[in-house]
Formats: structure tokens, sequence, C-alpha cells
């Protein structure tokens, strides 16, 4: 527990957004934690109120030992802000805001900018920063920025031939009949069936023009053009999957040609941010066609909000680079609390925190319920709070998506690699990927030895665990390889169906026990 010395700034971010709410927390420089709130709450992309906020910021503060008479200043986004309906075009603006019962002085920040603050965690001095997600306040839903060491500015070019990501959720909502379907639609597209000409002519001609339209406007667009195809996904997704298919290479295209314009040859470095960044395909074109100096956030999207606000701040007022330890930020429960969840657990599960015994089993093909430490920010699971599984027989995929996960078939499942290892199996991206954002192609090899984490087009969307880390999953890889000759584990989410990926260990011991798992991996207990 730290407690705060004399003179320390402490900033608390707030970021409530139209869903992913989440907190982060700094002590000068240093953001030290952040949690999105669907992992407190269970519940999947819960858009908060101010209690559910006040909640949360407390139980973050009590992490450290503080209270909110600690705070300095509260940074907070303008996006879906509760404190007060504004219009100002200012990217950041002083107010005083009541939260949990004092009168903070408060920064607040348009929502764009605070995407762009994680320009902060690159090792870039310079880059282009191209922020697109499917929305922001005053409508805003691309903007760029140039991060030139401390400052960010914005970027005055003409975006309004630009397109968001605002086109591709109106066509995932429309084909699954809910929002929030975009990586289904993404997974959907790499089927790889044959597109014609006139699906990709009629999905080109359709997105500009649902890209300044509300949601009931563009689905009732859709229905006029794609009558035969509305939440056609859920009950046949293999009759839509050329459609997906377009819209996926419609989208790729367009963003790749808009970075371009911006981009000429001015800029050598790209950092990606906003909900677009999540996009594996459209990122891997951009290193491809555009440049291979790319930094993408594990946490780019929405749930990045009070990480990247907080960092703008930092720079602003303590003159400093911030200082962020990406991606285990998650907050822990205390020890104590820990300990009594785990006491008696072992009667029902098998508990094992030895890499060797666990990587036996795991070549055994059992599945691997995965609590490692703090867990990691963002959407995607990186190896705290993951589902750990042999990708060794093509079987092992649908076990771990389809009957346990009851995800949908087509969607593809990732592996985790020994960076060192990436070249055996896997071409086309960066040659390290921290953070799952890049999809490359898998040779004959990875076809051949670990075909449960090839999908039907080939890719793979990959994370390397570096050379250097001395981590617990590092350990975990390597006694797996010197088992079975590969340094490759599938790593999913974890999480069931329509949850929120577990952060305490209570929520991992009820994933186990649902789906009735033996094998508990559990590294010692992590404060904060
Ligand atoms: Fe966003």
């Amino acid at each position: 527990m730290k407690k705060r010395k004399q003179g320390n700034t402490i900033f608390l971010s707030i970021a409530f957004n139209h869903h992913d709410s989440n907190v982060a927390l700094s002590i000068d420089d240093v953001i030290v934690a952040s949690l999105e709130l669907e992992r407190l709450f269970r519940a999947k992309k819960i858009s908060a109120s101010i209690t559910h906020m006040e909640i949360a910021a407390r139980f973050l503060l009590e992490k450290f030992n503080f209270t909110i008479s600690d705070v300095d200043y509260l940074v907070v986004n303008a996006l879906n802000n509760p404190f007060e309906n504004s219009t100002s075009e200012e990217d950041i603006r002083e107010n005083e805001y009541a939260f949990l019962g004092r009168n903070i002085p408060t920064f607040i920040l348009r929502h764009h900018l605070a995407h762009a603050g994680h320009y902060y965690f690159s090792n870039f001095s310079k880059a282009l920063i191209a922020s697109c997600d499917g929305g922001g306040d005053l409508g805003e839903r691309v903007v760029y920025f140039i991060g030139d060491n401390l400052t960010i500015q914005r970027l005055l070019v003409n975006i309004d031939d630009h397109i968001s990501t605002k086109p591709y959720g109106q066509f995932a909502s429309y084909l699954y009949g809910e929002p929030f379907s975009e990586g289904k639609l993404m997974g959907l597209a790499g089927l790889s069936f044959k597109v014609s000409d006139v699906m990709l002519k009629l999905v080109s001609e359709v997105f500009p023009r649902l890209k300044n339209v509300d949601f009931v406007y563009g689905q009732t667009l859709l229905k006029n053009i794609f009558k035969s195809e509305q939440n056609l996904a859920k009950k046949d997704p293999l009759s839509c999957a050329s459609l997906a298919s377009a819209i996926q290479s419609e989208f790729v295209k367009r963003r790749v040609q808009d970075i371009k314009k911006v981009y000429r040859t001015k800029y050598e470095n790209i950092v990606l941010c906003g909900g677009s960044a999540l996009n594996l395909g459209c990122n891997s074109k951009i290193f491809e066609d555009v440049t291979k100096s790319i930094y993408i956030s594990p946490n780019c999207d929405d749930t990045g909000i009070a990480i990247g606000q907080i960092a703008i701040i930092i720079a602003k007022e303590i003159g400093k680079r911030p200082r962020c330890k990406l991606p285990y930020l998650g907050i822990n429960e205390s020890s104590q609390q820990f300990e009594l969840t785990k006491k008696g657990k072992e009667k029902i599960f098998e508990i094992e925190n030895e890499p060797q015994k666990i990587a036996m089993r795991l070549s055994q093909d059992e599945i691997g319920i995965c609590h490692i430490g703090r867990a990691e920010v963002g959407p995607r699971a990186l190896g705290h709070r993951s589902f750990l599984i042999s990708p060794l027989q093509i079987l092992n995929k649908e076990r771990i998506s389809v009957e346990i996960k009851q995800r949908e078939s087509y969607r593809p499942v990732a592996p985790i690699i020994l960076e060192e290892d990436l070249q055996l199996y896997f071409q086309g991206g960066p040659a390290r990927s921290p953070y799952m954002m890049f999809n490359y192609i898998a040779n004959e090899e990875a076809q051949e030895k670990i075909p449960a984490v090839v999908h039907t087009d080939g890719t793979s969307r990959v994370q390397t665990v570096n050379k250097d880390d001395e981590s617990f999953l590092r350990q975990i890889l390597t006694e797996f390889k010197k088992i079975t000759g590969i340094g490759v584990l599938i790593n999913t989410s974890l999480n069931l169906n329509r949850q929120p990926i577990t952060n305490f260990v209570y929520d991992t011991f009820e994933i186990a026990r649902k789906i009735n798992a033996k094998l508990f991996i559990c590294s010692r207990y992590e404060d904060i």
C-alpha cells in the first residue's frame, strides 16, 4: 500500500462514456491503477451512473489508503458527462464538480484528446496520432493530432470524407440484431468467402451514406437495401459471410486511404487509437502499406479513456512524460479477501502454482483457468485473466470457444507465443506484439502443428511474450515448449458468454465451478 507523501500530486480520472466506463489514478507522473467498471459490477459494457462511479472511485482510492480529500484534481471526460451539458469546443477546460461529497477542481477533456493521450505510452518522441471510432463529443469521430515530446496538438485537416467506425457498427448491429457486434462481424469476415464485385460496389456505395446518420435512420437505410440480411448473421452466419467480408474490406480500404492522405511521408511513427484500432486486419494493412512504426495501447478503445486523459493532464500540469506499466494495471481484492475466497477450494479445484506441473497438464489437453497477479486492462485477455489450453489439437478450439464460452464457431482464438519463436510460425507483422493488436499470416508449420490458433483465412492474432520477461506466464510457456517442442498456447479471455472478463479471484472461481474445471492456475497474491 502506498501512502501519499508530502508534495505528491494525486489525479483521479473518471470516464463515464456511453459504454465501457472506467477510472484511473495517478501519483505524480505515474499512473498506478485503472479499473473498468464492468469488471467491478459484472455488467458488460456498463455505462456508469454517478453512484456507480463513486463506488468504483472509492474502491480505487482505498486500495492506496487515500480518501477523496487526498485528491488534488478530478479529470473527467466530456462525452456523456453527467455533471453538466456543455457544448464547449475547448479540448481541455476547468470547472469544479461535487464528487464523493467534496467540491473538487476538475479538468474536462474532449473524448478524442483522451484517446490521443496514449501517445505518451509509446516510445516515440514525435508521432502522428490517428483517433477514430464510432462517436465522440460534438459529433466528432475522426481526429488527428501530432505528438511532439510533451505536447499534443490537433492537426487541422479536412476530414469531411474520412470514414469512422460508425458505418461498420451500423452494419454489425443490422446483421446481428444487437449492438457491440463488430468483433463477431470481423470473425465472420475472416471466413474469406468469395465476394462478388457487385457486393463490393454496393457496400462501397452504402458506407458513406451511413457516415453521419443516426442509428434508427441507418438501420432503416440498411433494411431498404439488404432486406433479407436483417439479423441473419445470428441465424445463418454462412449466408452473410461474403457481405461481412465486403464490409471489412471496405472499412480497411477507406481507413488506410484516409491515413495515407494525412501521413504522406512526413511522420515516421503512428499511434492508432479509438475503437478502430481494435480492427486487427486494418492495423496490419496500415503496417503493410503505411509504416512499420506503429504503437497501439492494449486499451486503445473507450476502456482506456480514464488513463489517456490522466496522461494528458500529467504532461500539462506536472511537465513530465507520464509513466504507466501497461497492461497489468488492474485492482485486486485485499490479501485477506483473496485468501478467504481460496480457503477450502483445494477440495474442489486443483490449484497449481508450479509452471512445470501446469505445463504438463496443459500438454495433456486440460483446460487451465488462469488467474495471475493484477488483471490486464482493455478488451483483450493478455494472460492474467485467461483460459489457457494446448493449440496442438484443432478440437481444443471448439472445446474452449464453442462448448465452454458458447461463442460462434467461426470466431478465432488467439495464440500466445514466446517472442523468439514468432517467425517459426507467423509472418507479416511486427517483431513484437505484446498486446495482440496485429494479424499475422500463419505458415505451413503453424497450420500443421498449432491448427487450433489458425483462423479460416490463414491468419492469427498473435500475442508475444518478451524474451526479457521473467513472468509466471513466460515460465509456463517455456515449460510447455520443453514438453511439446512448441512455445505456443491458446489464450482466450476468462469470461463466459456475454460476461465481462473476471477481475477478482471469486469471479474466476465462479467460472471454474460453472464449467467444472479442475486446473486452476494461480500465482501468489499480488497487492493493488
Ligand atoms: Fe472512443
